[in-house]
């Protein structure tokens, strides 16, 4: 059987342990061969491959990023897209494909099976927000590095007796503020599934700096007033599944208190730095596990379902499980943060 793999979507750490773990399993247990489709959906599209064998996954479990490279391309939104992917495939003598990504990318892989296509899919995010799945791989990194951040931006904050925003990614589920928040002592957390009243954050400001310390607010990207308005928006221009770009929260949530409290604020945008370099030993261990079990599944012709983790189980859920619906931080998780404001 000859497999072709491909990653869409927005990068993050651990791609590359899934690539390695298909290649490794898929030629040394089941004699399959292989073949890599460049930058996400627009490999298939525009017959744009790479060779992926043994040697092109020597020493990558490590590296983060893809070296499969991606793209947010979407092929139901190009004229002809789904038959020009059928015609490649083909052209490639490929029987399945593997596509390894988030909501967006499974997406396309639910609809392209749907349309008779075999392929199976392997979850991805750093924003953990993929339902049918407990954990995303690259959610743990992300996580990690914002934690990190926050622990430093702690001493420096308390030296100058400034508040510090800390803005974290997280469009439209609060995942990463969350875990990163609660791991680095946040006084508050604003996330998406809440919107937040300025005031209350300005009260916590104010509590805070009574007990001679410094405030840090960590804010997703995605978080919004309650008033509504818009303090997100980085730019109103989309992508193709429809994103726009968001940032900018922090710097306006700072401005805001600084305002309204009188102490000085800052803010720092983690961004990309998120995204990028080595994934944690968790990461690589569940990255590494889809990657097995997802070869298995092609090997026994599951199409049409992605991996997922269930406990410490790596079970098949059909890719629209995957995809139907995201998955919110509930109010009563958001609760457990709440303690911890002020
Ligand atoms: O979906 C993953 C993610 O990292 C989001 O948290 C973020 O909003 C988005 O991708 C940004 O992606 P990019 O800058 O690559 O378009």
């Amino acid at each position: 059987m000859r497999v072709g793999v491909l990653t869409g979507g927005g990068d993050c750490p651990g791609l590359n342990a899934v690539i390695r773990a298909v290649v490794r399993k898929g030629i040394g247990v089941y004699g399959f061969d292989f073949v890599g489709f460049r930058d996400g959906w627009r490999g298939p599209l525009e017959n744009s491959t790479t060779p992926l064998g043994i040697d092109q996954v020597r020493g990558i479990l490590p590296r983060g990023g893809t070296v499969l490279k991606s793209s947010r391309t979407n092929p139901f939104s190009i004229d002809g897209g789904v038959e020009r992917i059928k015609e490649n495939l083909a052209a490639n003598g490929v029987d399945a494909l593997v596509a390894i990504g988030g909501e967006d990318t499974l997406g396309v892989a639910t609809r392209l099976a749907d349309l008779g296509v075999d392929v199976v899919g392997v979850p991805k995010t750093i924003d953990n927000d993929l339902s049918g799945t407990d954990f995303t791989f690259g959610f743990d990194t992300a996580v990690n590095i914002a934690m990190e951040a926050i622990d430093r931006l702690h001493t420096t904050a308390e030296s100058h007796h400034r508040v510090l925003v800390v803005e974290v990614m997280g469009r439209h589920a609060g995942w990463i503020a969350l875990h990163a928040g609660m791991a680095g002592g946040a006084n508050v957390v604003l996330i998406p599934e809440q919107p937040f009243d300025i005031g209350a954050v300005c009260e916590y400001v104010e509590k805070r700096f009574e007990s001679h310390y410094a405030p840090i607010i960590v804010v997703s990207e995605g978080a919004v007033p309650v008033e509504g308005g818009d303090m997100t928006l980085a730019s109103g221009e989309k992508d193709a599944f429809g994103h726009v770009r968001l940032g900018g929260i922090g710097d306006r949530l700072a401005g805001e208190i600084e305002q309204r409290t009188g102490k000085e604020a800052r803010a720092v945008v983690l961004g990309h730095v998120q995204r990028g370099g080595t994934p944690t030993a968790f990461d690589r261990w569940l990255a590494t596990r889809f990657g097995l079990h997802a070869i298995t599944a092609v090997a026994e012709g599951a199409f049409g379902t992605m991996v997922a983790l269930r406990g410490a189980d790596i079970v098949r859920v059909p890719l629209v499980e995957g995809t139907g619906e995201l998955k919110l931080v509930r109010p009563e998780e958001y609760a457990e943060a709440q303690v911890f404001f002020g």
